[in-house]
């Protein structure tokens, strides 16, 4: 067996100490507390993730739940209920009765109203049970998976009750998890943070945003900070425009209620895509350390310039959707959802045209989009190069060639293009657009850990890295809020789009007026 240690590195060489390494992390034993246990993200992604993570025996044997949640139901009946969704959940793999037994053991579940404060003493209780029997440490996950509106009263009851204290002897730690949206402008944002950091310690809250925990956006800071040969062409001098695209193909289904007060702007944009753009555009970090990532990305928000309701306007574009044919199945549109206002005004498509103010970005548009109903499901960031200067070729028939474009495909068929230009065989010089791809399933297998799965680990283990800090996130908000007013103000017609469709013709305007279109996805 080769010691890589030992392997002394030549100029030139492959990093000796990282090549080929994986890293184990293993956790102490824990307690989560999900308020919220049963709901939507529970039943999707948080108890999928954590059986995910148990069978794999990534988490240790005494991890311990406690799910509360305002229906009545008993330890035993909450375990049959997330069995089944267990089985029916494409993340965390069918139950098989080997691994989900020794999972199910560990779940538990208490008939809560989260405003009463009578209910701490119980959890208190119940967790010092937890720490007997099943050897948690003392060490606490608090996970708020309520609706937003619940949030200050847990956090309130959280602190009154004690529960938020880690042990003076460092013998036990608490963290809370806050689920996105915080906050629905910056001023509530900004309380939140207030209400929260009242109760906790920063270095306790863990603000998640589940695109951070996607292999394929880590891959991104890999691709660029792993490689020599990307890195010198990342800025003005080389990249034309950077255009990063979320669609969706399903439209608001049951959560009409929520995306009600939401739209595209804060659902999509104030979080998840722009921390795609700030791991596009950061500078390298001196190391992975969390807030040496954390404070490039910080950097990013800081330097995207601010608009004015006027330019925001000029600089952005909504839509919503209207009926039309999705994978050939009819789709009604937004207004005739379940929980929709027959009148909404809420936004189900939103592009923005974006500049990042810094010596490395100067001059080139950062175009975001993100849409429910469209033609496809697809996520990516995609760099267009700038053109050749010259085209020697074009006396031989070759009139131009395109410009090269590397496309990061988040999600699905994960992987990343690179689109440059060839010979077609012939006598003449033909110039032809050709692709160069990578694709994680061939290279490592279909299975990706879901983001969830990454990020509870992380939390367990006290890694922040791929969480939000409260600076990052009220500095989101400040780059988004004069779109919201601009669009408050602006009382015309709100264009639609054919469900279906790539969003309104609008979108494309926006573009148009630098001379730009929307790649072809
Ligand atoms: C959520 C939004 O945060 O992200 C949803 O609230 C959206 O509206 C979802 O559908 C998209 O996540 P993903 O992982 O499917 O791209």
């Amino acid at each position: 067996m080769t010691d890589n240690r030992s392997v002394a590195a030549l100029p030139g060489d492959v990093n000796p100490l990282r090549h080929g390494r994986r890293i184990s992390r293993s956790p102490d034993p824990c307690t989560m507390v999900i308020f919220g246990g049963s709901g939507d993200l529970a039943r999707r992604k948080l108890i999928p993730a954590l059986y995910s993570l148990s069978r794999r025996r990534l988490i240790p044997g005494g991890f311990t739940v406690l799910a509360l949640a305002r229906s009545a139901l008993t330890d035993d009946g909450y375990r049959e209920v997330l069995r089944q969704w267990a089985d029916g959940s494409a993340e965390g793999g069918r139950a098989d009765p080997e691994t989900w037994q020794p999972f199910a053991d560990g779940l538990h579940y208490l008939s809560a109203n989260y405003n009463d404060p009578g209910v701490y003493p119980q959890i208190r209780e119940a967790l010092a049970r937890f720490d007997r029997m099943r050897g948690a440490g003392g060490n606490r996950i608090f996970y708020l998976a309520t609706a937003p509106s619940d949030y200050a009263g847990i956090i309130r009851n959280l602190g009154n009750s004690g529960l938020a204290r880690e042990c003076v002897d460092g013998a036990g730690w608490v963290r809370i998890i806050v689920e996105k949206p915080i906050g629905r402008d910056l001023d509530s944002a900004r309380r939140h943070n207030e209400e929260v950091n009242a109760v906790f310690s920063e270095d306790q809250v863990y603000r998640i945003d589940h695109y951070l925990g996607k292999e394929t956006v880590q891959n991104l800071m890999v691709f660029r900070f792993a490689n020599g040969i990307f890195e010198p062409l990342w800025n003005r001098q080389y990249v034309d425009n950077v255009q990063i695209t979320a669609a969706e193909d399903i439209g608001v289904g049951t959560r009409g209620g929520y995306y009600e007060e939401a739209g595209a702007l804060r659902d999509m944009i104030q979080n998840h895509m722009l921390q795609l753009l700030t791991l596009m555009a950061l500078e390298p970090p001196p190391d992975f350390a969390p807030n040496s990532v954390r404070d490039e990305k910080a950097k990013v928000l800081r330097s995207i310039r601010p608009f004015s309701p006027a330019e925001a306007r000029a600089n952005s574009v909504r839509a919503q959707y209207g009926p039309g044919f999705v994978g050939g199945r009819p789709i009604p549109g937004y207004l005739d959802e379940k929980g929709v206002s027959p009148s909404s005004r809420t936004e189900t498509f939103a592009a923005v045209r974006f500049v990042v103010d810094n010596w490395r970005w100067a001059g080139v548009p950062f175009y975001l989009r993100t849409g429910k109903n469209l033609s496809k499901r697809v996520t990516e960031i995609a760099i267009t190069f700038r053109c050749t200067p010259h085209l020697i070729f074009a006396e031989a028939g070759a009139e131009r060639a395109d410009a090269n474009v590397l496309a990061l495909r988040i999600q699905p068929d994960e992987g990343i293009t690179l689109k440059f230009n060839a010979k077609l065989p012939g006598q003449a010089m033909s110039v032809r657009p050709v692709n160069m791809d990578f694709r994680y399933g061939t290279t490592f297998g279909p299975h990706l850990a879901s983001a969830y799965e990454r990020l509870l680990l992380d939390c367990m283990l006290g890694d922040p890295t791929l969480f939000d800090r409260a600076d990052s996130v009220e500095a989101a908000w400040r780059i988004v809020m004069p779109i919201l007013e601009g669009w408050a103000a602006g009382q015309g017609p709100l264009p639609t789009y054919a469900s279906g469709s790539w969003g309104p013709a609008e979108a494309d305007e926006l573009l148009l007026k630098d001379r730009k279109r929307w790649r072809l996805i």
